[in-house]
């Protein structure tokens, strides 16, 4: 019913993705979108919006947060005051902003690694601290989990003041103020478990932590066992003073293909909280493009059918790329949410040097494990038409069968 079988060319557009390597044969399954076609209704809703022909200042269209809200209550059980909505031209933005609002430069941001880079940047652009925590894996990296003991080991003992004393509490040099989480998780595609999660809570309560849960993989969750529940949520499930203390990024870019249009939003319960969030954007940030708005509208309306289809594709699409490196002999993640899979090429690297170069010299581009904290791991996006990722998994089998003949088949990868 929905195309994800045709491969596009997308050099035409200078899609980022395509065009990082452009002097080689190269199949690259790096940076997180999509090589999908965005969901009919969308690509309809926006070819009226240009066909109207102005392209100039957009307000929020005024059933936007409407639909927001009913659909954050159906998916995830969760009642959002549509005044709590900040919308932003993307997360990322959203992360740093959180950092500047959440913590005092003496003070730091607490980041499970690995990550997503930014996680781990923004601290350090915003001038505030960084306290990384290593994740721990779990059966043979398939899965990731929160490390408790190392996570409470930083934390001080005595609880610190309230949110109404944040940008006036001093003394502790660099103390923890903000936790960022990204949940489901990006690049391991780990869902944190319920209990994970309320023992976070507990943590955040205890050590009067501020959060802000990135959720921008929520709509992508594989393991159909599983259901996501937005941090908040089980904050204000504690108390509403809880709720307070949490900051939730999302938007429609990951699940609906359509990060270039450039729209997000802010999900902040608390009223100073949010003073000082926008206070933090004044004239830095601009409004969503205007197709952004349409787009995301459209999603909401109507994108549903084509995501089913998109996770139905996406469950596939892991499972091949699963067993292709498993016939490889490097250890991945068996990811319960996202479209990426995460690979310990330690034992590669030893041989070959830095993985994600050796493997773009035989022409497929992954990330590097080491811009997410962990040299020697490599992300694989698998949101590709099969064609293309049986194309990639081979060469990838080929080149390490040529490393390493006495460990690696030839067996071909097929879906
Ligand atoms: C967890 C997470 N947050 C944010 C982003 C980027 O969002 P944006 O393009 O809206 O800045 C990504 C992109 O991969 C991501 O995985």
């Amino acid at each position: 019913m929905f195309d994800f079988s045709t491969v596009h060319d997308r050099r035409r557009w200078s899609a980022t993705k395509w065009l990082k390597y452009t002097d080689r044969d190269l199949i690259p399954l790096w940076i997180a979108d999509m090589d999908f076609p965005v969901a009919p209704p969308i690509q309809a809703a926006v070819a009226e919006h240009v066909a109207h022909g102005n392209f100039g200042y957009m307000s929020l269209p005024p059933d936007l947060p409407q639909l927001l809200v009913e659909d954050h209550r159906r998916r995830y059980d969760w009642t959002v005051d549509p005044e709590w909505i900040v919308w932003l031209p993307g997360l990322v933005l959203g992360i740093n902003l959180a950092v500047r609002a959440c913590c005092a430069p003496h003070e730091s941001a607490i980041s499970f690694s690995p990550v997503y880079p930014p996680f781990l940047k923004a601290p350090g652009i915003q001038g505030r601290g960084l306290l990384e925590v290593p994740l721990r894996a779990e059966a043979n990296l398939r899965r990731q989990a929160i490390d408790f003991e190392r996570l409470e080991a930083l934390l001080p003992a005595p609880p610190r003041g309230s949110l109404a004393a944040t940008s006036a509490a001093s003394g502790e040099q660099r103390a923890a103020r903000l936790l960022l989480l990204c949940h489901p998780h990006n690049p391991t595609g780990s869902v944190f478990t319920r209990a994970e999660l309320d023992r976070l809570a507990a943590v955040c309560e205890q050590h009067d932590l501020l959060v802000c849960s990135d959720e921008v993989h929520c709509d992508l969750i594989l393991d159909e066992s599983l259901q996501h529940v937005p941090f908040a949520r089980i904050m204000a499930e504690r108390s509403p003073r809880l709720l307070a203390r949490t900051i939730t990024l999302n938007g429609p870019g990951k699940t609906y293909n359509i990060a270039g249009l450039g729209i997000a939003w802010a999900i902040v319960p608390d009223g100073t909280l949010r003073q000082r969030f926008v206070a933090a954007m004044q004239e830095l940030v601009p409004d969503p493009c205007c197709f952004a708005f349409t787009a995301a509208r459209a999603a909401f309306l109507d994108g549903e059918p084509w995501r089913q289809a998109l996770l139905a594709q996406l469950r596939s699409n892991r499972d091949l790329v699963s067993a292709a490196l498993d016939r490889m002999q490097l250890p991945h993640s068996h990811p319960q949410a996202t479209f990426l899979t995460w690979i310990d090429a330690r034992a590669l690297a030893a041989s070959v040097g830095n993985a994600a170069t050796w493997f773009a010299e035989h022409g497929v581009g992954l990330s590097d494990g080491a811009d997410f904290g962990q040299p020697g791991y490599l992300r694989l996006n698998f949101a590709a038409p099969p064609s293309l990722l049986q194309e990639a998994l081979q060469r990838m089998q080929q080149a390490l069968a040529a490393q390493r003949p006495a460990c690696v088949g030839a067996q071909p990868v097929s879906a």
